[in-house]
């Protein structure tokens, strides 16, 4: 078997990977070795790894069981487990953590390229531990105190005169069932007891604070999470595979591909429900996300 390399790609987040072949069950050894990478790189790259959505989901099962595709959103056809990000179904261009609104987020995300387009379409991948690293002590200290709801049912920053039929739709059906959680805006990693801000797009209110307040805290907290220096910026090829730790990372998918066909397929494996820095865990205020995921241990 060739030994695994793992290659930097920046000082804070990214690394290559090569020597895996992930279209075969891998042993427990590698999968240890893959899950100490991702807690020190929080993203990993894996090249021509030419997987079909089954490969995609074995490859993402050997980190815990997968989630469905969505809470609310249809699946790939006939791949439950799916979801398809497609530039024809709307653009992620906000930065975000995955599915922060339901009580237990998907630990990881798995991303493949399908269909990518000539220029542009990066993925842009952030820290957040790097981000909370970098926050000034009376910052950080008040970050340690605060808790945040998170809710998918907010405009995405699009004015409502600005939406057409199709994207009405699409919010509808994103917004279908609607979820609130409350979790801890610094969040301890259980694998490494590592913080990070926990908070991205879905993220509309600090527990506490008003609105108009707290719209004001998080763009600054937020604004460790996307200094450059904490950011992947990821150019895409077909047949790539991206892992990231999504409960250490946001993430935002660039517009700049002139409404170019952009495709990715997304499986996610089911995450536990975050723990602040005192041990408090995340509480739920509305909506039941048991047919989406189950509950890592
Ligand atoms: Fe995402």
């Amino acid at each position: 078997m060739p030994e695994i390399e793992i290659h930097k790609v920046t000082a804070h987040i990214g690394a290559r990977v090569s020597g895996v072949d992930l279209s075969r069950p891998l042993d427990a050894e590698t999968v240890t070795a893959l899950r100490e990478a991702l807690n020190v790189h929080k993203a990993l790259v894996f090249d021509d790894v030419h997987l079909d959505d089954e490969g995609q989901q074995a490859f993402a099962r050997h980190f815990g069981d997968i989630t469905t595709a969505h809470p609310t959103v249809p699946a790939v056809e006939g791949a439950p487990n799916v979801l398809p990000v497609d530039s024809e179904r709307g653009r992620a261009n906000h930065w975000h953590t995955d599915v922060t609104f339901v009580l237990n987020p998907p630990q990881a995300s798995t991303l493949r390229s399908i269909n990518v387009p000539p220029y542009g379409g990066e993925t842009l991948i952030a820290s957040s531990a790097a981000a909370y690293r970098d926050l000034p002590e009376p910052l950080r200290r008040l970050a340690d105190t605060l808790w945040a709801e998170h809710t998918n049912d907010y405009d995405y920053a699009v004015p409502h005169e600005a939406i057409d039929e199709e994207k009405a739709a699409q919010r509808a059906q994103f917004t279908s069932i609607t979820y609130r959680t409350v979790h801890p805006v610094v969040r301890v990693h259980p694998l490494t007891g590592e913080r990070g801000l926990f908070i991205g797009g879905f993220a509309q209110r600090i527990v506490g604070l008003s609105v108009p307040e707290s719209g004001k805290l998080l763009d600054l907290l937020q604004s460790y999470v996307t200094r450059p220096e904490n950011v992947l910026r990821w150019r895409w090829s077909p047949n790539q595979l991206v892992l990231f730790d999504n409960r250490i990372t946001q993430h935002y998918a660039i517009d700049n591909y002139d409404g170019l066909p952009r495709r990715l397929h997304r499986v996610t494996v089911a995450g536990d429900v975050p723990v602040g820095i005192e041990g408090k865990e995340s509480y739920s205020i509305e909506g039941d996300a048991s047919h989406y995921t189950s509950v890592a241990a």
